[in-house]
């Protein structure tokens, strides 16, 4: 049994319109209910449909997140979302330097650090994302690029914040393409990872670090993924999206 409280959240990505998520979380809210006491769940809709969310997630267990955030306080930052903003909504994660934002919109370690020193700062939770592509890994790479994303997206941050933070690896060779890490395989990084928490933070706060693994996570593979000492919970994209899936990969991994 393991001691950390397992954390599943799905993150949507560019899907759904607010009428949909609206939709999609009433149905899932049936689905769960009840479940809180043995799992921590959230959903991450995009920011449009936050709002509208927010106020069918109260009471249900399951906490509301964001996919992104701003890295100033507010201004003439045209298209940002500020912490302040979101915390307005009731949202209390937000995924932080995902592999498809440090792919397509430029986001660096430097970057993913700020950002996730803005959210603490702000009361926000952040799910800070690392993962190799299948070039670092098949050039026996992984390590090193676990190593330096995870230190550099976490510079700076204190013990402290760092209980509020949830580590979330996801390989990209394995996001949206169907080939999952082998429960072996992902076993290795997280406990790569624990032991770069144990180095910077010590041992103490590193045992407590929720890691979640991410990349192809289905309903018919959380549980053996659980099953492995270091894997936390699981951050879903596609099987994220529609209730009957998402709730049945979340009793599953309990
Ligand atoms: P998939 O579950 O669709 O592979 O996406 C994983 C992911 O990127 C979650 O953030």
């Amino acid at each position: 049994m393991k001691q950390r409280k397992l954390f599943i959240a799905g993150n949507w990505k560019m899907n759904k319109t607010a009428t949909e998520a609206v939709q999609m979380v009433s149905a899932l809210v049936k689905k769960v209910e009840g479940l809180s006491d043995k799992i921590n769940m959230a959903v991450c809709p995009p920011f449009t449909a936050l709002d509208r969310i927010s106020s069918i997630l109260k009471g249900s267990g399951i906490a509301l997140g964001a996919q992104n955030l701003s890295d100033k306080a507010s201004g003439a930052y045209t298209g940002e979302v500020s912490a302040a903003m979101l915390l307005e909504l009731g949202v209390k994660y937000v995924i932080i330097g995902h592999s498809e934002r440090r792919q397509y919109y430029g986001e660096t370690d430097e970057i993913v650090s700020k950002k996730a020193k803005f959210a603490l700062n702000a009361g926000l939770l952040p799910i800070v994302c690392v993962g190799e592509t299948l070039q670092e890994r098949e050039g026996n790479k992984t390590s090193n690029v676990i190593t330096t994303q995870l230190k550099g997206s976490l510079s700076g941050i204190t013990s402290d914040e760092m209980l509020k933070t949830t580590i979330a690896y996801e390989p990209v060779w394995a996001i949206g393409t169907g080939k999952t890490a082998s429960p072996d395989q992902a076993q290795e990084v997280h406990a790569l990872i624990r032991k770069l928490l144990t180095d910077l933070f010590g041992k103490a706060v590193a045992e407590k670090i929720i890691i979640q693994y991410g990349g192809s996570v289905k309903a018919d593979n959380a549980k053996e993924l659980m099953a492995k000492e270091d894997i936390d919970g699981a951050l879903v994209g596609g099987a994220s999206l529609d209730a009957e899936g998402f709730s049945a990969l979340i009793k599953n991994a309990i």
